[in-house]
């Protein structure tokens, strides 16, 4: 008999579909280095996504365009040396998958090759299936994006809440159905209002993981900087912060700042 604990017990795609069957909900959050990696996987999330906002807050960028095949790739294969648990997700990047399904096929085994990741994800809906269907076919399990989809900012033009009227939430109750049905492992909802949400995790099989899309789905992904608060000008209402850390760390610095002007820094402990 096994003496490995369940919560010691890797996190697969399956894991997730039995966690919604359980009614557990799945916890998911941002990695994009080892080191913080390493914490989170220590801490017992569930599942690292490798986000594409690795453009935003390790780059600097305003949108998560930029980011390119390759950057994705060095990220996701240092969470993956860090990571003993989790589900490693890693987000395809703006323009390795739009082209054409050939394209993102060879991006996706390109991010599994080069990384070792277990999971790619991608944005969109019909637009998409084939591509989606392709890369399933190869085997590679594919995690849905939809509501508000970063990659396609500059269509949206504003990043405010999507699928508020009739019309779009139709559009996106049967883009998720359509990403179930060809047999995507998971869906992001991001920025959609709670009540819809809560809909589409009622009507598809599969786990629903929200960001700013309420409570009544089977999961919940931030990005690690910002509820840890070291990305501290960035408030919208469904952020929960857990930490003060640009606040913190600044003032350690400030404090080792002035210990070594003072040269109280190293003491006679502190040195050969
Ligand atoms: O790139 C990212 O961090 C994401 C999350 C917001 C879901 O896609």
């Amino acid at each position: 008999m096994s003496t490995a604990k369940i919560e010691d017990k890797k996190i697969t795609t399956h894991t997730l579909q039995e966690m919604k069957k359980r009614g557990e909900k799945i916890s998911m959050l941002t990695a994009y280095d080892f080191s913080m990696a390493k914490i989170l996987d220590a801490a017992g999330i569930d599942v690292l996504l490798v986000g594409d906002s690795a453009s935003n807050v390790m780059a600097g960028h305003e949108t998560t365009l930029p980011i390119t095949l390759d950057q994705m790739i060095y990220h996701a294969s240092s969470v993956v040396r860090a990571v003993k648990r989790s589900l490693v997700v890693v987000d395809l990047p703006f323009g390795s998958y739009q082209g054409n399904s050939k394209e993102a096929l060879n991006s996706a085994i390109k991010i599994m090759k080069e990384s070792g990741a277990h999971a790619v994800k991608l944005e969109g809906g019909r637009e998409v299936k084939e591509s989606i269907e392709r890369i399933l076919s190869a085997g590679v399990p594919v995690m849905g994006h939809l509501g508000l989809t970063p990659q396609s900012i500059y269509k949206f033009g504003t990043y405010v809440v999507r699928a508020k009227e009739k019309e779009e939430a139709k559009r996106l109750m049967e883009d998720a159905k359509l990403l179930d049905s060809i047999g995507c492992f998971a869906i992001v909802l991001e920025k959609i209002p709670a009540k819809l949400a809560g809909e589409v995790a009622k009507e598809v099989d599969i786990p629903i993981i929200g960001i700013g899309a309420g409570g009544a789905v089977d999961g919940q992904v931030l990005v690690t900087h910002d509820m840890l608060g070291i990305t501290h000008e960035f408030s919208p209402r469904f952020l929960r912060r857990y930490m003060s850390l640009y606040d913190d760390v600044k003032k350690a610095v400030g404090n080792y700042i002035s210990d070594v002007k003072k040269k109280d820094f190293p003491n006679s402990k502190e040195q050969y």
